[in-house]
């Protein structure tokens, strides 16, 4: 019998988000019997799942409730979940009166308890998730996400999100690879393993058995039959050794292209981000990968104006740039969060006319590079994954690389591999026609 409780939830922020989001989901579908909805008027009971990495959108989730509040349907219950529920607590419901329960980021598995309890706060950040089992989450039928840690250890010191998830605790290698499984038997190609720092993995279990590696779960993973491309974020540059790199550069389910969060060019900056790697080491590590990996596509995070940020800081952040060629760059600038070791520096902080100047700068430095490199694919056969079907009579998917490729198709393309010349390209994606 189908429900008549329905859910709405809004997710803000990460991909790890997305993945907590669809846990939230998945618990309240298997143990309270609410099913999605994608209109908030409609629903019984509407969640925010929210973000606090960066100011804005904490100052986002207070004006989003407050309109979710005015436009709900008589008896609507409201739910606030992620990281700001973990920083903020019970002051959410001091603020928001309406609000009927926060559940922190590292408590999910407490949903179904408290969603019926008005005025519940569970905001543990030592809770151990490590082992619970979650209802498979629903994904995109091609691509899953599993979660391979929670928490993490680094202290970086803009960070709020070892305040908010707590320490790092990885999840047993047999749990992931049996929810690869599962993603796989429901008929997922691609997976994304997902941490905090996934390549630190191994190093703390809950039930205290022996550490393992990040390269060791990369092979047990690559192992599940039918599972064709593995993808992970994020890595930290810092645990980028040898090893890692040569198992990522001989495993072919993996795909060509790798999130290397950089945060800062300057060494002197990186020291006080304490980030633990300089200037060089991280070049070292990209022209290592590169000289391995042929066709290697390479992402990044940058935060500029962190606190003490130089003309000259700044120019090694945009050497970096350069020399790295980062095919894709999710810039920041620098946002002071509460709690965290960065907040002492406020005396010292770079003022906000600068900071967006050198946003600017960085975004347009990346826009050349895209024109410059783009047009270089066309002409070039390329083998895509489709994932989608869009209203205009386009397919689209990614390379093993993770291009992103349209061309004229059909659905019974879909989930599988093509061959597709390409015959333009605009700054971010690649257009063609599918040859045999
Ligand atoms: N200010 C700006 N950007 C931040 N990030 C994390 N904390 C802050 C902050 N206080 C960015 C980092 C991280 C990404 C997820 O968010 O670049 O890699
Ligand atoms: Fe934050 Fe650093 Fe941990 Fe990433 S590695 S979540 S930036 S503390």
């Amino acid at each position: 019998m189908s429900s008549n409780k329905k859910l709405f939830i809004q997710t803000l922020g990460c991909q790890m988000n997305d993945t907590d989001s669809q846990h939230i989901a998945a618990e309240l579908e298997k143990h309270k019997d609410y099913s999605q909805t994608d209109k908030m008027e409609d629903a019984d009971l509407i969640i925010i799942n929210t973000c606090s990495v960066r100011e804005k959108p904490v100052q986002k989730l207070f004006s989003e409730i407050g309109q979710f509040n005015k436009k709900k349907k008589e008896g609507a219950k409201i739910g606030v979940c992620g990281c700001t529920a973990s920083h903020l607590g019970k002051d959410i419901i001091k603020r928001a009166p309406y609000v009927d329960f926060v559940v922190g980021a590292r408590n999910i598995s407490k949903i179904k308890d408290v969603v019926d309890i008005k005025g519940s706060v569970e905001i543990d950040i030592d809770h151990d998730e490590s082992t619970y089992e979650f209802a498979t989450a629903k994904t995109n039928k091609y691509r899953a996400s599993v979660n391979i840690s929670v928490g993490c250890d680094k202290k970086c010191t803009y960070c709020i999100v070892p305040s908010t998830r707590g320490d790092e605790l990885s999840i047993p290698p047999e749990m992931i690879v049996d929810q690869v499984q599962k993603s796989v038997d429901m008929g997922a190609v691609e997976v994304m393993l997902l941490g905090q720092n996934v390549n630190s993995y191994g190093r703390r279990f809950s039930d205290g058995r022996e550490k393992s590696s990040f390269t060791k779960l990369l092979q047990e993973v690559s192992k599940v039959e039918g599972l064709e491309r593995i993808r992970f974020t994020s890595p930290h540059p810092l645990h980028m050794d040898d090893e890692f790199i040569e198992e990522f550069a001989r495993n072919k389910k993996i795909s060509r292209c790798i999130h290397m969060p950089l945060q800062s060019g300057s060494t002197s900056i990186l020291k006080a981000m304490k980030r633990g790697y300089t200037k060089e080491w991280f070049l070292n590590r990209t022209e290592k990968i590169r000289s391995l990996v042929p066709d290697l596509r390479i992402t990044t995070d940058i935060i500029v104006a962190f606190p003490g940020e130089t003309e000259e800081d700044y120019q090694d952040t945009l050497d970096v740039v350069r020399q790295a060629k980062f095919d894709q760059i999710f810039n920041f600038k620098y946002s002071p969060r509460p709690g965290t070791e960065a907040l002492k520096l406020a005396d010292i902080e770079v003022p906000d006319e600068i900071g967006s100047a050198r946003l600017i700068e960085l975004i347009e430095l990346h826009k050349r590079h895209l024109e410059a490199i783009m047009p270089t694919y066309v002409g070039q056969t390329l083998n895509v994954l489709v994932e989608s079907l869009k209203p205009n009579g386009e397919i689209c998917g990614f390379t093993d690389n993770y291009l992103q490729v349209f061309a004229k198709g059909s659905d019974e393309l879909l989930g599988k591999f093509v061959n597709i010349k390409i015959t333009d390209n605009t700054r971010t994606s690649l257009k063609g026609e599918i040859v045999q």
